[in-house]
C-alpha cells in the first residue's frame, strides 16, 4: 500500500496526474491507507494472541444465534458473489468459548469461503461431539490440492499468489488468527479440500475441562 501511496503523492508533487484523474487517484490512496491500516491492525491482533496476550473469556452460550448473525451480515458479500448461505444447526448448539474471538474465528472461515467460491453453495453447520462442539464451514469453490493445505495456517501463505486479487480479505492473516485462536481455546481445526471441489473448515470447541492441552509457547 505504501508503495502505492508514495507514488500517487510523488505524482500530485509534480503535477504528473492530470487534473480530472485527481479524484481517482486519491481515492485509490484512500483504500490503500485502509488496507494498510487493516494490515497492521491484524499484525498486531495476531501477534498478541500468538504471544498469548490475549485474555480469553470463556462461556457458555448458544452458538446457533451466532451462525445466523454472521450470515445476516455476510448475505450481502456472498450475494455479490453470487453465493448461497445456508446455516444448518439445532436451534440450541450450547457452546464452551470466548464469543467474541468464537465469532472472529466464523468470520474469517465464512469470509474465505465467499472469497474462493463463486456461483456456488457455502453451508455453516454445526452439531455437538462428544464433550464439545464442532462447526464446519462447507464450499464449493476452487478447492486447494494436498500441498497448498498444509501451508495455509501460515501468515501471510497465498495457496496460489494469483488468488490475491480475487477479492477483499487479502491480507493472509485470516487463517494464521484462526489457527492461533483455536490453539488458545484448547480446540482444534481441520481442513479437507480438493481442487475444483471446494473446501470444508471444521473447529472444535471443547466443554468446559475438556479442552486439549494448551502448549505455553
Ligand atoms: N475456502 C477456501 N477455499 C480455497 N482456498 C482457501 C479457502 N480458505 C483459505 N484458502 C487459501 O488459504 C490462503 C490463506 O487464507 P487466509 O489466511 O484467510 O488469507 P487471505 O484470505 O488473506 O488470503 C488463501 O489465500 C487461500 O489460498
Ligand atoms: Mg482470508
Amino acid at each position: 500500500p505504501l508503495t502505492t501511496i508514495n507514488g500517487i503523492l510523488e505524482g500530485l508533487q509534480y503535477d504528473a496526474i492530470p487534473e480530472d484523474s485527481k479524484p481517482k487517484s486519491i481515492a485509490l490512496m484512500q483504500r490503500e491507507t485502509k488496507r494498510l491500516i487493516r494490515l497492521v491492525n491484524e499484525n498486531l491482533d495476531y501477534e498478541k494472541i500468538r504471544n498469548n496476550q490475549i485474555m480469553l473469556v470463556k462461556t457458555n452460550f448458544n452458538a446457533t444465534i451466532i451462525l445466523h448473525d454472521l450470515k445476516s451480515q455476510l448475505k450481502q458479500n456472498a450475494t455479490k458473489a453470487n453465493d448461497e448461505l445456508v446455516v444448518e444447526a439445532p436451534d440450541q448448539l450450547p457452546i464452551y468459548a470466548d464469543r467474541d474471538r468464537f465469532t472472529q474465528v466464523m468470520v474469517n472461515l465464512v469470509q474465505n469461503a465467499i472469497q474462493f467460491t463463486h456461483d456456488g453453495k457455502i453451508i455453516i453447520s454445526g452439531k455437538r461431539i462428544e464433550h464439545g462442539t464442532q462447526l464446519s464451514v462447507k464450499d464449493n469453490g476452487i478447492g486447494m490440492s494436498k500441498n497448498q493445505t498444509k501451508y495455509i495456517f501460515e501468515r501471510f501463505f497465498k495457496a496460489d499468489p494469483s488468488r490475491a486479487r480475487m477479492g477483499t480479505g487479502e491480507s493472509g492473516f485470516g487463517l494464521a488468527i484462526v489457527s492461533s485462536l483455536i490453539k488458545q481455546h484448547g480446540g482444534k481445526v481441520e481442513v479437507f479440500s480438493a481442487p475444483g471441489k471446494g473446501s470444508t473448515f471444521t473447529v472444535t470447541f471443547y466443554d468446559k475441562g475438556y479442552e486439549q492441552f494448551v502448549a505455553k509457547n
